[in-house]
């Protein structure tokens, strides 16, 4: 990657009287940032942000949202306008190359794709030493480390054809993988990849067909798959993301930077908000209860929030969550399913948006709020939502990984600390304590 971030100025922060100058660096969107690499080694000073509030920790030409209106890009392509005429390994392409593919390059990168998806055989041995009953989550992040130790030599990451090699594979497996937990969690046999099917038909069908039965992939449904993998790609240096970047940033095996980032999305305040969601709406149950739930939500005492509102860089409509609420209606009308659970989220988001608790912080649906709903229709259980999810950041995380080995800037993450714990002390032998 060339880096393109300029000096557009010059900041004086004054620490104890003392003026430091630090370069103002500007993008080409969104706000500058003052560079305060330099600032330890001339005022002996760290800069405290727990969160990330306020801290870019990279350069980045892959993602971009404008958190204010509402917009999501991915290489400058508006993710909404990707989700609709799109599709998922053109955007996965997008996202490695920088540009979309010709017709040639895309023939190339889906037959090089399809050519990766089978498993090694003895993979299914790390499968059999889960309990059946495992989070399929847990499997996941098990399972797709466990490929570092086939493809160890997709390690050697400065060099561009092994490097090559690691995307493709991994953006070929991870449905595999991932629809083999669903399997393993269900009790059914492994059903193997067909390369003939797009990458959404594929995972489909790899999660539902049975050996004992044909399986026609519905048209409908596999185009909401394929949105959502599309809408799941990519999203700026999430929790996840930087978990990739900072593991990858070590030089370690590409699977195991995979695996760190499963393990992050799989918490409730990050993938795992789908799931929180849909069992949110479910316990609502029923449009007369959610002033109850409204007020919950805006009582500090109470822990509860409303889950699949809120986020920390939208404050409108998270553009992922507009492109869902259209799938939901496309994918319920296909399957003739009418569910109180949508009338209590058109209901809840219609409620929530007009609160001024909610306007007033910018709270407004994110991507997980209608997902659940749409993946319990596809047919999907609970706990397989953030193993959907990851499958789909997988293409983003892989991306980001390129991307951050190819940056010359590019050094091993280590971020400072301001310790509070105790000072130096003398050990005192346990029969003196
Ligand atoms: N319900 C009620 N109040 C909320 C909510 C919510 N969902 N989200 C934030 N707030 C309040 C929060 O209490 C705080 O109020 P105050 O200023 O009075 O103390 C204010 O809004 C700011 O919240 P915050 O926790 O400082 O915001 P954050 O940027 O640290 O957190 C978030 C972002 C997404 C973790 C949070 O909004 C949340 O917990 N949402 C519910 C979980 C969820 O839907 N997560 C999915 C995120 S989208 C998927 C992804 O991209 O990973």
């Amino acid at each position: 990657m060339e880096n393109k971030i300029t000096q557009t100025g010059t900041a004086q922060m004054v620490i104890e009287g003392k003026s430091y100058d630090l370069p103002i660096l500007k993008g080409s969107l969104g706000a500058p940032g003052v560079d305060v690499r330099s600032l330890y080694k001339q005022s002996g000073h760290f800069t405290f942000d727990p969160g990330y509030t306020s801290t870019c920790s990279t350069e980045s030409q892959i993602t971009f949202i404008d958190g204010g209106e509402g917009q999501l890009l991915y290489r400058g392509y508006d993710v909404e306008k990707l989700a609709e005429e799109s599709n998922s390994l053109e955007v996965a392409y997008l996202l490695i190359n920088g540009e979309l593919p010709n017709a040639e390059e895309y023939k190339t990168f889906k037959q090089t794709i399809t050519n990766h998806t089978m498993l090694h055989d003895q993979v299914e041995s790390f499968f059999q030493g889960y309990r059946r009953d495992s989070h399929p989550m847990a499997m996941l992040t098990g399972t797709v480390g466990a490929l570092s130790g086939f493809y160890h030599d997709d390690q050697h990451t400065t060099e561009d054809e092994a490097r090559n090699l690691a995307i493709h594979r991994i953006i070929a497996k991870i449905p595999t993988l991932a629809a083999r937990c669903y399997k393993y969690r269900v009790g059914q046999p492994h059903v193997f990849p067909q390369n003939n099917l797009s990458y959404a038909g594929n995972f489909l069908r790899m999660c539902f067909a049975v050996p004992a039965e044909e399986y026609v992939v519905n048209p409908i449904i596999e185009r909401a798959m394929d949105k959502i993998f599309i809408l799941h790609m990519d999203h700026e240096q999430n929790a996840s993301t930087s978990t990739v970047r900072l593991a990858g940033s070590s030089g370690a095996n590409p699977y195991a930077c995979i695996a760190a980032g499963t393990a992050c999305l799989w918490g409730p305040s990050h993938g795992g908000a789908n799931e929180a969601a849909l069992n949110m709406l479910k316990e609502i149950g029923t449009v007369d209860r959610i002033p109850e739930f409204i007020a919950r939500a805006k009582d500090k005492s109470d822990p509860f929030r409303l889950m699949g509102f809120g986020h920390r860089v939208y404050k409108a409509t998270d553009p992922r969550a507009r492109v869902m609420r259209r799938t939901t209606h496309e994918v319920l009308g296909e399957l003739g399913i009418t569910n109180p659970v949508l009338e209590v989220a058109m209901e809840l988001e219609k409620i929530a948006t007009n609160e001024e608790y909610f306007v007033k912080r910018g709270l407004y649906p994110n991507v997980d709020f209608y997902s659940g709903i749409v993946l319990s229709a596809l047919g999907f259980p609970t706990d397989m939502f953030t193993v959907l999810f990851a499958l789909a950041r997988t293409t983003g995380w892989i991306s980001q990984w390129n991307e951050m080995l190819e940056d010359p800037s590019q050094r091993i993450g280590r971020p400072r600390q301001l310790y509070s714990g105790a000072t130096l002390r003398d050990f005192v032998p346990m029969d003196k304590r």
